[in-house]
């Protein structure tokens, strides 16, 4: 199955009684394993969860940390984006040069890397001298 279809297909069980707005969002690695993820809204607002965190999660659960691919899914007018916060926990496990495949359910879609949605992110160069 390919990326796209398996983040199409994790899509469906998002949890969303609130915004209503379904994402679905899947990870290779570099193993070539794909983990999948969907947002889980809470009543808490602050307390859901986006589709990208999802698909970490249970990467790491997996006991895997390489991202090599991403794609993420939605239906809306552009390819939707990853918040801020996705985007750092993206920069986390996968490199600038990361293909990231941003669509919408209607064929839309944009092609961009890691390090183009979070240029000049905070890593752990940073913290050398602590
Ligand atoms: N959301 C994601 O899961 N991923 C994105 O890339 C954009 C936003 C979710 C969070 C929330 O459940 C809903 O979309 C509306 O913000």
């Amino acid at each position: 199955m390919s990326l796209l279809d398996a983040a199409r297909l994790v899509r469906e069980n998002a949890y969303v009684p609130y915004s209503r707005f379904k994402v679905g969002a899947a990870v290779r690695t570099t193993s070539g394993a794909v983990y999948v993820g969907c947002n889980v809204e809470n009543v808490a607002y602050p307390e859901g969860t986006c589709a990208e965190a999802g698909a970490i999660a249970a990467m790491v659960a997996a006991g895997e940390t390489a991202i090599a691919e991403v794609c993420v899914i939605a239906d809306c007018p552009t390819p939707v984006t990853p918040c801020g916060g996705c985007r750092q926990k993206l920069a986390e496990f996968g490199g600038k040069d990361v293909p990231v495949r941003l669509t919408t359910t209607d064929g839309a879609e944009w092609m961009t890397t890691i390090g183009e949605l979070l240029p000049g992110a905070f890593d752990r160069t940073q913290m050398e001298r602590s």
